[in-house]
């Protein structure tokens, strides 16, 4: 999704908009583009493509002054090229503007714009503000902060923006419904951003701005005020993160730096939310009284993409550990659904980003309906954290790769901390099987890091199948989830055709797909329905399927059906789906590699999907 910046103070202008752009690069965008204004001079300069034809193009083009704003655009009206780059400017080249989110009533605005005898230069929906502020500003003589207010007073639909004008050269505006924005606090400067990784480089007291909230940014002061002009006291939250966790660090791309950061992950998790010396702390916010937690009787889950497979892997940890029924949909379903809530019914949202549109109007859809909410999320002081009633986060670090991966099993992870939290509270297990699974948890990050030593088994793996056209994966009971999670991934970043299916569907169709060309992948490791595995990849055997076996070390007997074998350690059953997880990930990271895929930015997918 687009990525905004802004930025007024005394470093080099390029540079710190270029460096806070390149980190929201991973969001994922098909342009990009720069404002500055210098001595009453407002420059643009935008590109189509990646982050380096802009840099290029301000090499080529100098820039100075103190105040300046850019954005990654990611496509919605109108195709990705110069025109329709953001900044968007007037007629007059005064007020430049960067948007994210959709201006519903654009088509209406623009024709009165036209009326006017406002010239448009593009065919996106932002430009229409740039044109209002211009109406405002230039031709009736506001001020800057006044015409956007009275041009946020004209647009319905949702926005984030950041504005400049050559007439006011100490202020940028900044705006948000909807969309995210993060204002970043220095010395004598100041910044906005869509997201915090563009901002920790420089500070990391930042503020985050709510709907319907503006900021008035200038060297030495951010005044944050309500849309109507009412000053709001700001609340500064430190970002508990540096720029290294947004660097690669060494690592080819993030996507593989976050697939080995898992055991990290996993350990911290393991001390925040079952040791943390002594009674473990399993909530961050609690706007309830947690009694009413204890006495849930069914869970409704909510979420998107792999938080969507997380979820279907925290059905299975609720209904076996702690005895709670539960339901998952996906959020662009269960938004538009019917709710009938049930008394002491809770909704559970997972969301890496906290900001996915979807999950965001699920959550709106259900507290409307009654819902008591809970947020599973890893970005702080995102917008779901802030409507939701009660939030555990993953504490996973800033997930950069499009593709998710420690934020997924980051999730698992507190899935299984609440499961056995509700299992304790409501006595469905004894003291000994929570110790028991809790030691297991314990044991993970280093059954992780085994796995991860053998990770050239799965690139031999990868350099047999990496053409294949397309694959299938299997699996059942707590593992199923992780069939689609591995299909996800082959798709996302290899662009390889995959789907996941409980392996007892097979024979409804699936089946009808296998020859000799196409590899399916079999996540089976020790469990209740082992043997039922064995049953269904005999009939892909059978067919002349190609094998790949995900199953625990020992099992030396699958050699002689498999064409491959990935070992991943002994677990309990229900701390499977963590390791088996990971050779998926690196199928998909090293099938992607060889086929010279963007992994860390495939085409068409954005990080965090805010637009319908
Ligand atoms: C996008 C991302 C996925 C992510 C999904 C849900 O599709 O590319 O990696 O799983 O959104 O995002 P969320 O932030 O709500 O977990």
């Amino acid at each position: 999704m687009c990525g905004i910046v802004g930025y007024i103070g005394s470093r080099k202008i390029d540079t710190v908009l270029l460096k806070a752009l390149s980190r929201l690069e991973y969001r994922g965008y098909d342009s990009a583009g720069l404002a500055t204004v210098n001595q009453g001079t407002l420059s643009i300069l935008k590109e189509p493509g990646k982050l380096t034809r802009l840099v290029m193009r301000v090499k080529e083009n100098p820039v100075a002054g103190t105040l300046g704003i850019g954005h990654t655009r990611w496509a919605t009206h109108g195709e990705p090229s110069e025109r329709n780059a953001h900044p968007h400017s007037d007629c007059t080249n005064t007020v430049a503007i960067v948007h994210n989110g959709i201006i519903e009533n654009h088509d209406t605005l623009k024709s009165h714009l036209i009326r006017e005898g406002h010239k448009f230069t593009s065919d996106t929906d932002t430009e229409v503000l740039a044109h209002l502020i211009e109406r405002f500003h230039v031709i009736q003589g506001c001020g800057l902060e006044e015409s956007v207010r009275r041009t946020i007073g004209e647009i319905k639909g949702s926005y984030a923006f950041c504005v400049v004008s050559s007439r006011e050269e100490n202020v940028f505006i900044a705006a948000r419904n909807g969309s995210p924005l993060v204002v970043g606090l220095g010395n004598g400067e100041n910044f906005v951003a869509s997201d915090a990784p563009a901002i920790v480089d420089f500070t990391r007291n930042a503020v985050f701005l709510e709907d319907y909230q503006m900021a008035v940014v200038s060297r030495d002061e951010v005044k944050i005020t309500s849309n109507a002009g009412e000053r709001i006291r700001e609340k500064v939250v430190r970002i508990d993160w540096d720029a290294k966790d947004v660097s690669k660090e060494g690592f080819e791309h993030f996507m593989l730096k976050e697939i080995e950061e898992q055991p990290a992950v996993i350990d911290r998790l393991f001390r925040m939310r079952f040791e943390n010396g002594g009674e473990p702390k399993l909530f961050d916010v609690l706007r309830f009284d947690v009694s009413q937690l204890k006495k849930v009787e069914r869970v409704v889950i909510q979420a998107c993409g792999t938080s969507w497979h997380a979820a279907l892997t925290g059905k299975f940890f609720f209904e076996s550990l702690s005895g709670i029924p539960a339901e998952v949909d996906v959020s662009s379903e269960f938004r538009y659904r019917k709710l009938i809530p049930q008394k002491k019914e809770l909704l559970l949202s997972i969301t890496q980003s906290g900001e996915t549109i979807d999950t965001l109007m699920g959550l709106r859809h259900a507290k409307q309906s009654g819902f008591k909410a809970l947020s599973i999320c890893n970005v702080l002081g995102s917008t779901v954290t802030r409507e939701s009633d009660a939030v555990i986060y993953t504490h996973a670090g800033p997930e950069i790769g499009v593709a998710s991966t420690k934020a997924y099993t980051a999730q698992l992870g507190v899935l299984f901390a609440l499961s056995l939290w509700w299992a304790r509270e409501r006595g469905s297990v004894n003291e000994g099987t929570y110790r028991r699974l809790a030691d297991e948890f314990r044991e993970l990050p280093d059954k992780m890091r085994k796995i991860i030593s053998a990770k050239d088994r799965v690139l031999e793996i990868a350099e047999k199948y990496f053409q294949a056209r397309d694959f299938l994966f299997l699996a059942r009971g707590i593992n199923y989830p992780n069939a689609h999670e591995g299909a996800l991934k082959i798709k996302e970043i290899a662009y390889i055709h995959a789907t996941g299916h409980p392996a007892g569907e097979m024979k409804h169709g699936p089946i009808a797909l296998i020859d000799e060309n196409m590899p399916v992948v079999a996540i089976m490791p020790e469990s209740s329905v082992y043997e039922k595995m064995v049953s269904n990849i005999q009939e892909v055997k059978a067919r002349s399927g190609k094998l790949i076996v995900v199953t625990t070390e020992g099992n030396t007997a699958i050699e002689r059906l498999a064409d491959d074998v990935i070992y991943i350690p002994e677990t309990s059953e229900f701390l499977s789906p963590f390791l088996s997880v990971l050779p998926l990930q690196y199928l998909a990271y090293y099938v992607a590699t060889l086929r010279g895929t963007d992994v860390d930015q495939p085409r068409n997918l954005a990080k965090s999907v805010t637009v319908e």
